[in-house]
């Protein structure tokens, strides 16, 4: 199998350029994986990203072995783990954008102020349980929280979106640290009323027919 489609590796390092060009993400606090047929392309770890050429980019197998020069992402855990559990998902995006993360410092999880909540799957969107970066207990803690989502907030950490393909992952990302913004400007007025489980299964079953859909 040939793991060097530099074109593939080259939109992962874009996206991880992206992501601290649009002020989701700082330094290289985040990390991007995406599917392939037989494992998964990674960020390396702690690699500033405007220094980040194709070949850098690391190969894993879904056995957690590596091929390429770099190690890879301190957080290759969770992102293997969630490829594995999640047979939907081709890209994982890890950031820590600021509005998100500040909620997850408070282990706030995103409940329904906006209908836009539904596009990362249900009524909410959930903050995993904290634990230490890099480790099996954060991979599981992160799993459990995308039950039936696309997205979750991770305590004290940061932020997880996921998406059929790389673009769907970052737009989500994005989209969540919106919610994450939008909530914590009203609390700083009063805490939001909330749309109702049964508005947002309306707006999930509207958005099947509509932009939003896989
Ligand atoms: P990496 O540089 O190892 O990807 O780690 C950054 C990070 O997000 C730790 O949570």
């Amino acid at each position: 199998m040939n793991h060097n489609d530099i074109q593939k590796r080259q939109a992962i390092i874009d996206a991880c350029r992206r992501m601290n060009a649009l002020g989701i993400n700082q330094g290289t606090s985040g990390n991007i994986s995406v599917r392939e047929p037989d494992g998964m392309l990674i960020t390396p770890t702690s690699m500033p990203y405007d220094a980040m050429t194709p070949e850098d980019i690391v190969y894993m197998t879904l056995d957690g072995e590596c091929q390429g020069t770099r190690q890879p992402s301190s957080e290759w855990r969770f992102h293997l783990d969630i490829l594995l559990a999640r047979p939907d998902v081709n890209a994982v995006v890890h950031a820590h954008p600021p509005y998100s993360t500040s909620l997850s410092i408070l282990e706030q999880r995103i409940p329904p102020i906006h209908y836009m909540v539904a596009v990362a799957g249900g009524s909410d969107i959930r903050c995993a349980p904290y634990a230490t970066f890099g480790t099996d207990e954060l991979s599981a803690n992160a799993v459990a929280a995308l039950q039936d989502r696309k997205a979750c907030l991770l305590a004290h950490h940061g932020m997880i979106a996921t998406g059929t393909s790389l673009e769907k992952a970052m737009w989500l990302a994005v989209e969540v640290e919106t919610l994450a913004r939008q909530y914590l400007t009203c609390l700083q007025i009063t805490e939001p009323p909330l749309l109702s489980e049964q508005e947002i299964e309306r707006v999930i079953s509207r958005m099947a027919n509509y932009g939003h859909q896989d």
